[in-house]
C-alpha cells in the first residue's frame, strides 16, 4: 500500500479545517447569544487555552508517534495492557455518530445556498415558517441534500490523504477565510459593530450559570475537534519532523479567530438589521436570513456567500469526522480505501435518514424519548459523553501511561520550558475538568 503524507502546510490546513466547522459559525454564535455573551466567551477562551491546547498536543503526539489508525496507535504505544488500551482508540465511533446529524445540517445549508440565490424571507416570522416547513414536512429536500453531502464526503475520503483531504482543505480553507474577511470588513463599517464588540467581550458575571460554564468547556472540545481521534488520525500522516507545537498553535489560533470573527459579524448584522442577538439553533437559519433581507441586493449576495462559507467549513470537518474509522478499517482489516469510505459513508447516510425522520411530522412522535428526539440524543451522547471521555482517556494516556521519557524526548525540543506546565495540565488540570464537565452534562449535579 502506498503511504501518503500531508505536506506541512497541508497538515495545518487539514487540522484547522477539521476544527473550523459548523461549531464555529453556527453553534458558537448561538450559544453565546443563549448564555449572555462576554462571561461565556471568556470561559470558552480560557478553556481553549488551558485545556484545549494541552489535549490538542496530546492527540497530535499519540498520532505522530503511533503513525497508524487510532486503535493501533494506542495499542502500540501502551507499554503494557495493550489489549485493554486499544479500546482508547475506539473514540473514532463518535465521529461517525456525529456525522449522522452533521451531514443533515450540511444538507440544510446546501438548501439555503440554493434558495438564498432567489429569495430571502421578509420577516423573522416568515423565516421561521420556512425553516419549520423544511424540518417538519420537507423529507425529500432534506434527503436530497443529505445525499449530496454524503457523496461529496465519501468521494473526498476515497481519494485519500493527499489527493482528497489535503486538496479539499487547500482550496476550501483559504476560500472560507477570504469570504469571512470580506463580510467582516463590511460589518466593521457598520454602527452596530461596537455594540456587537461589547456584547461579546464585556463580561456580565451574573449571567454565568453553572450550565453556561459547562457548555463553554464542552464547546471548546467540540470546536477544536478533540476527543475522538480526528486530529490523531491526521497527525499519523504528518511529515516526520513537523513541529507539533507550532502546528497545534496555528490550529487553535485559526479556530478561535474564526469563531470570534463569525460571532462579531453575525451579531453586528443582527443588531443593525435584525432583532439583536437571537437565541437558539435557528440563529443562522431564521434570524440571519431575515436580517440579510433588510440589506437589499447586497443581502442576497451576502446570504449566498455566508452559506457557501458555512458549507465549506462543514465539509472540511465532516471529512475528518469519518476518516478515523476509514483508516481503522484500512489498517486493521486491509480494506481498500474505496471500500472503507463507501461503507462508512453508507453508515452515516443511512442512519442520517433517521435524523431527518426525527424532525418530521408523523414520524417524530416515534423518534422522541424523554423530551429529546433522535437528533438531540445523538448530539447529546457524542458531545456530552463521548468527546469529554475521549479527551480524558488521551490526557491520562499521555500523562500517566506512556513513559515520561518517551513523551519528554519528543515534546521537550518543541516545548522547552513549557514542557513542565503542559505535562502538569495533562495529568491534573485536564482530567479534573473533564470529569466535572461529564458529571454535570450527565445531570449528576
Ligand atoms: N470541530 C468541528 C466543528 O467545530 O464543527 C466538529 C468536529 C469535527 C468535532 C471533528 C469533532 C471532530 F473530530
Amino acid at each position: 500500500m502506498k503511504i501518503t503524507r500531508f505536506s506541512r502546510i497541508g497538515f495545518i490546513l487539514a487540522a484547522a479545517g477539521s476544527a473550523v466547522g459548523l461549531g464555529n459559525i453556527w453553534k458558537f454564535p448561538y450559544i453565546t447569544g443563549e448564555y449572555g455573551g462576554g462571561a461565556f466567551v471568556l470561559v470558552y477562551l480560557l478553556t481553549v487555552l488551558l485545556i484545549g491546547f494541552s489535549i490538542m498536543l496530546a492527540e497530535m503526539l499519540i498520532g505522530y508517534l503511533g503513525r497508524k489508525d487510532t486503535v493501533t496507535s494506542f495499542e502500540e504505544l501502551a507499554p503494557k495492557h495493550k489489549s485493554l488500551w486499544k479500546f482508547g482508540g475506539f473514540q473514532g465511533i463518535a465521529g461517525l455518530l456525529i456525522m449522522v446529524f452533521y451531514s443533515v445540517v450540511i444538507g440544510w445549508i446546501f438548501n439555503y445556498i440554493v434558495t438564498s440565490l432567489t429569495s430571502l424571507p421578509s420577516s423573522v416570522k416568515e423565516a421561521e415558517e420556512t425553516f419549520n416547513l423544511m424540518l417538519h414536512t420537507g423529507f425529500y429536500t432534506q434527503f436530497f441534500y443529505h445525499t449530496i453531502a454524503f457523496l461529496v464526503v465519501t468521494y473526498v475520503l476515497h481519494k485519500g490523504i493527499k489527493g482528497g483531504i489535503e486538496k479539499i482543505n487547500l482550496i476550501l480553507m483559504p476560500a472560507l477565510i477570504i469570504i469571512l474577511s470580506v463580510m467582516f470588513i463590511y460589518a466593521m463599517t457598520l454602527d452596530s459593530f461596537s455594540r456587537s464588540l461589547e456584547f461579546m467581550f464585556a463580561p456580565d458575571w451574573s449571567k454565568l450559570s453553572s450550565e453556561a460554564f459547562v457548555t463553554a468547556v464542552g464547546h471548546a472540545f467540540f470546536t477544536l475537534s478533540l476527543g475522538m481521534g480526528a486530529i490523531m488520525t491526521y497527525a499519523a500522516s504528518m511529515e516526520k519532523g513537523t513541529n507539533i507545537v507550532k502546528a497545534a498553535f496555528w490550529v487553535v489560533f485559526l479556530d478561535t479567530a474564526i469563531a470570534i470573527v463569525a460571532g462579531l459579524m453575525l451579531f453586528t448584522f443582527l443588531y443593525q438589521y435584525g432583532s439583536g442577538p437571537a437565541k437558539g439553533p435557528g440563529l443562522v437559519f431564521i434570524s440571519l436570513p431575515a436580517a440579510f433581507y433588510e440589506m437589499g441586493v447586497l443581502g442576497n449576495i451576502f446570504a449566498v456567500l455566508f452559506f457557501v462559507a458555512l458549507a465549506f467549513a462543514g465539509l472540511t470537518s465532516a471529512v475528518s469526522l469519518v476518516e478515523p474509522m476509514v483508516q481503522y478499517f484500512i489498517d486493521r482489516f486491509s480494506w481498500s480505501r474505496l471500500k472503507a469510505s463507501v461503507m462508512m459513508g453508507g453508515f452515516f447516510w443511512l442512519v442520517g435518514i433517521i435524523t431527518i425522520l426525527s424532525g418530521l411530522d408523523g414520524a417524530k412522535e416515534f423518534l422522541t424519548w424523554g423530551g429529546k428526539n433522535f437528533f438531540d440524543w445523538v448530539d447529546y451522547i457524542t458531545a456530552a459523553i463521548m468527546l469529554p471521555l475521549g479527551g480524558l482517556i488521551m490526557a491520562v494516556f499521555v500523562g500517566f501511561i506512556m513513559p515520561k521519557s518517551q513523551v519528554e524526548a519528543t515534546m521537550q525540543p518543541f516545548l522547552g520550558w513549557a514542557f513542565a506546565p503542559w505535562y502538569f495540565s495533562l495529568r491534573y488540570i485536564t482530567p479534573v475538568a473533564m470529569f466535572i464537565v461529564m458529571l454535570n452534562l450527565m445531570g449528576i449535579f
